[in-house]
C-alpha cells in the first residue's frame, strides 16, 4: 500500500436528535462524502489520496472535512465546495481558504 499524498477525513458523527451539538450527519456529511467519493473515482484519486470517514472532529457545525499532513480543517462544506477543495488543495497544494474553519475553532 502506498502512502497517500493526503489523507481526507470527512466527519459522518451522528447523535440522536435534539442534542445540542448537533452533528456533521444531520448537516449532510452523506452528500458531501458521496461527492469526494464521485470525484475521487472520476479522477482516479484513490492512488494518490485517501478517503476515510471518521467521527466527531471537534467543531460539529459542519459538515467538517479535515486534510492531513497539513491540518487543514474545512466547515461547513456544501456538496459544492468538493471539487475546489480537490482542485485547490489535493492538485494545487494551496488550502482553500474561504472554506476553512475560523482560527478560534482551534483554540
Ligand atoms: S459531529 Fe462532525 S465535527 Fe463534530
Amino acid at each position: 500500500m502506498a502512502k497517500p499524498l493526503k489523507h481526507i477525513f470527512v466527519c459522518t458523527q451522528s447523535r440522536g436528535p435534539g442534542h445540542p451539538r448537533g452533528s456533521c450527519s444531520q448537516s449532510g456529511c452523506g452528500e458531501v462524502l458521496d461527492e469526494f467519493m464521485f470525484e475521487f473515482q472520476k479522477r482516479n484519486l484513490g492512488e494518490k489520496f485517501r478517503l476515510t470517514m471518521t467521527g466527531c472532529l471537534g467543531p460539529c457545525n459542519g459538515p467538517h472535512v479535515l486534510v492531513y499532513p497539513e491540518g487543514v480543517m474545512y466547515g461547513p462544506v456544501l456538496k459544492e465546495d468538493v471539487a475546489a477543495i480537490v482542485d485547490e488543495h489535493l492538485l494545487g497544494d494551496v488550502p482553500v481558504a474561504r472554506l476553512c474553519v475560523p482560527p478560534e475553532i482551534w483554540g
